[in-house]
């Protein structure tokens, strides 16, 4: 629904100060939309009003996010014609069919009208749980995608992952002992969804050297450290692919996480947002549809599957869902469309797929070009993504700029990224927004700028690297 709601104080003395609020939230970090996200927005503001002159660049690039359509990745044209047409059916109306057959391809027509027919209105409320209809459909995707059974009452449809992540995470921290896995590096979504119920992150290293892979022998000790301090570990995230790091998993490394799981007794959440984003190889419970080369990331759409869980615990998660009433409906339409692109035969499929193709090759382009460029600058290392939209690069900054970083009250790696950002417009994430192993530095960039932009780019940022080491250099 459409909302007005008004917070409102009238006491003298304030309930609400930063001393009397939530301690938890106060406890929340979220760097990819932190410090460097709002100078950017600023610098943006100032661009705007007055122009670039006194910035030496144009436009601010947001690589601190993975939002392609923010820079300028095209939609799938099938995608947003059915959109379009559920968003306004009257365009199905018999006088307006002439009009509409022109400009629409047939089965973009059939596929609205058989959305339509089960959901009514899109701006009606949905199942809290999602629309039965499109559950069944995301049942039939992971059962052709994995060989397995899969019950559409065991599935959750979500304003996005961070939503289903949290539901599930507010369901398992039931005391604040809990102690939850989480990688490092990590998404901040884990970190500040820990924060916020209280509970307690239980890192495990993943490893740079060998490609950010995940060791289990890491996870053994990391758990038995924390078992020993008394935590009661409950769950076992893994992101895969990567983020920030870009990794993949191998099939002989996913089994052993799920034995490991099986005989530590933990519950394992598996975020695989990124699971179309895979280069190497180039092949192709957690998903949205923001990712992969659809890119809809405003659209806020996504699910998540429950497998051997209690249904009394579904219950609770539905109790859970209830209280958001249901995800937006929009966002679910989006979903049938990611678990039910056009098909082989049906006239939309070249153009879904040709569109499909040229997003992907050109991701694995940019994430290429990208990368050798890191690694060509003095001091940077780089892993190749093997997956997901970022890279993750290390820096060896030199003692002058930590020191300096350090007298200003900044982390080394945002030090740098902020003189980044100054110099170039270019806004990345500092490591130490996703946790990084001690003494080391990184910043995750996406690389999402698009081609044509893309040598101009990796100029600006080539540039201010030896400019920054030139100023710092001992
Ligand atoms: C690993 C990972 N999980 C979850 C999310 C959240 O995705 P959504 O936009 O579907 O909420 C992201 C977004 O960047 C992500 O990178």
């Amino acid at each position: 629904m459409l909302f007005d709601f008004k917070l409102v104080e009238t006491t003298h003395s304030k309930i609400l100060t930063f001393e009397t609020i939530n301690p938890h939230i106060k406890k929340v970090e979220y760097a990819v939309r932190g410090e460097l996200a709002i100078r950017a927005e600023e610098i943006k503001e100032e661009i705007a009003k007055n122009g670039p002159g006194k910035f030496g660049f144009e436009t601010v690039v947001n690589c601190n996010i993975g939002n392609p359509q923010q820079l300028f990745q095209r939609s799938i044209t099938f995608f947003r014609q059915v959109a379009c047409l559920t968003e306004y059916p009257d365009l199905l109306l018999p006088e307006n069919r002439n009009n509409v057959n022109t400009l629409f391809p047939l089965d973009a027509i059939e596929r609205a009208q058989l959305l339509l027919k089960q959901i009514g209105s899109v701006g009606a409320y949905s199942h809290s749980q999602g629309i039965p209809y499109i559950r069944r459909n995301v049942a039939k995707f992971i059962e052709e995608r994995d060989g397995y059974p899969s019950n559409p009452d065991n599935i959750f449809l979500t304003q996005g992952a961070s939503v289903g992540v949290q539901s599930v995470l507010q369901l398992i921290i039931a005391h604040s002992n809990v102690g939850i896995m989480i990688p490092i590096p990590q998404y901040p979504l884990y970190s500040a969804t820990l924060s916020l119920f209280d509970a307690k992150p239980v890192p495990y290293y993943l490893d740079e050297d060998e490609n950010w892979s995940l060791d289990i022998t890491q996870l053994t000790s990391s758990l038995a450290t924390a078992r020993d301090k008394g935590l009661d570990v409950r769950a076992l995230v893994i992101i895969n692919p990567g983020n920030p790091t870009g990794q993949c998993l191998t099939e002989q490394n996913m089994r052993e996480i799920i034995d490991f799981c099986h005989q530590q007794h933990l519950v394992l959440l598996a975020d695989e947002v990124y699971q179309t984003n895979i280069y190497q190889p180039a092949e192709r419970p957690f998903h949205s549809f923001k990712k992969g080369m659809i890119g809809e990331c405003g659209r806020r759409g996504g699910y998540y599957e429950c497998t051997g869980i209690d249904k009394q615990v579904i219950d609770q998660l539905y109790k859970i869902a209830s209280i958001g009433l249901c995800p937006n409906v929009s966002g679910q339409i989006m979903v049938d469309l990611m678990v039910r692109p056009p098909k082989r035969g049906d006239k939309s499929h070249p153009l879904y797929q040709k569109e499909i193709n040229r997003i992907y090759e050109s991701l694995r382009r940019r994430s290429l070009k990208l990368s050798s460029v890191f690694n060509s600058m003095e001091g940077v290392s780089c892993k190749d993504a093997q997956g997901s939209m970022y890279l993750f690069p290390r820096i060896n900054l030199p003692p002058k700029a930590i020191k300096v970083a350090r007298e200003v009250g900044k982390q080394p790696d945002e030090f740098y990224c902020l003189a980044m950002l100054n110099a170039t417009g270019v806004c990345v994430v500092p490591g130490s927004g996703f946790h990084q192993e001690d003494g080391t530095w990184h910043f995750r960039s996406t690389f999402l700028p698009p081609e044509e932009l893309f040598d101009g780019f990796c100029q600006r940022l080539e540039k201010f690297h030896k400019e920054f080491l030139a100023k710092y250099r001992d």
